[in-house]
């Protein structure tokens, strides 16, 4: 984590200019924080398997958190989820205005392909690192998931379209995570794709207690807005609090169980993580 923060502040994008914002308004959201649950999934992975490789994957990590800050900065637009605080920090929107939160997020999207091109990896690597995240970010992942939260405001689906929305909108992002880690060093196919499908589960439990946390907290235990969903199909606005917070315990079991058929290497490059994660606002 600490060799990932560092690295994140020696590589925020340097672009100077005579904007007076700009370049301050491309990095104030990856330094604010964030519990970098996507960049760690991959490099503890990397660390386990292949530690000579770490150094190589260290842009790979920022490019998932500089996409995943984009799909931040994005979704607290007032065109969209039309929230003040992100990260403890005012948002972007608030502190400049919608023009440059737009375009830095704009800019984060772009760059975080750019970091893989120049990562020191191998080519074949790269492309396909880049193929996963252009596929499980972009229109047929986190944006569909997005496209369809806020296209269905105020209009209630069914508790499988939820899940498929947040599959979408939160999920895929983290198990592509997962399934990146294990191309960089290497794993056989069938456990890329064990671990993709884990993710996803792991994912749809990650915002099943977003929504949660949507709920519960303040503001300031969040560093975000919060008390924000009651336009959204969330979980909690379908289900009730008691309900999800039931739902969240069986899938977070059924998790724990799967996790326990990995290896013991990948077991112990991920328990970390899990233990922190996976039992948020579950019952026990
Ligand atoms: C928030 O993601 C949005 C969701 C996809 C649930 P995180 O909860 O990972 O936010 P940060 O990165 O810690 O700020
Ligand atoms: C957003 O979900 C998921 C993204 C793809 C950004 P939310 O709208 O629930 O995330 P928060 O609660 O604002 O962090
Ligand atoms: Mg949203
Ligand atoms: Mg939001
Ligand atoms: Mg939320």
């Amino acid at each position: 984590m600490q060799r990932f923060e560092q690295y994140l502040s020696d590589n925020l994008p340097q672009v100077p200019s005579f904007h007076p914002v700009y370049e301050d308004a491309l990095g104030v959201m990856l330094t604010a924080g964030g519990k970098r649950f996507r960049p760690m999934l991959l490099l503890n992975i990397v660390d386990a398997y292949e530690p000579m490789l770490y150094n190589g994957a260290l842009p790979v990590a920022l490019a998932l958190e500089m996409f995943h800050t984009y799909s931040l900065i994005h979704d607290d637009l007032p065109a969209m989820d039309d929230a003040d605080l992100r990260r403890g920090h005012q948002t972007l929107h608030k502190r400049y205005d919608e023009v440059t939160a737009i375009l830095a997020g704009d800019a984060l999207n772009t760059d975080a392909f750019l970091l893989i091109a120049q990562a020191p990896l191998r080519e074949d690597v790269k492309i396909k690192l880049v193929e996963l995240l252009a596929l499980n970010g972009g229109s047929r992942g986190m944006v569909l998931g997005q496209a369809i939260d806020c296209y269905f405001e105020n209009k209630p689906l069914s508790i499988e379209e939820v899940k498929i929305l947040h599959r979408n909108k939160t999920a895929k992002l983290i198990a592509v995570s997962l399934q990146m880690g294990a191309l960089i060093v290497g794993l056989e196919k069938s456990i890329q794709d064990a671990l993709y499908a884990f993710g996803i589960d792991l994912g749809l439990l990650f915002q099943i207690q977003d929504d949660i946390i949507d709920e519960t907290q303040s503001e300031e235990e969040a560093g975000k807005t919060t008390g924000n969903d009651s336009d959204k199909n969330s979980f909690v606005n379908l289900l009730g609090l008691e309900e999800t917070v039931l739902e969240a315990d069986t899938l977070a079991k059924d998790l724990q169980r799967r996790f326990e058929d990995f290896d013991e290497k990948l077991q112990t490059a991920l328990e970390p993580l899990m233990n922190t994660y996976l039992y948020r606002h579950t019952k026990d």
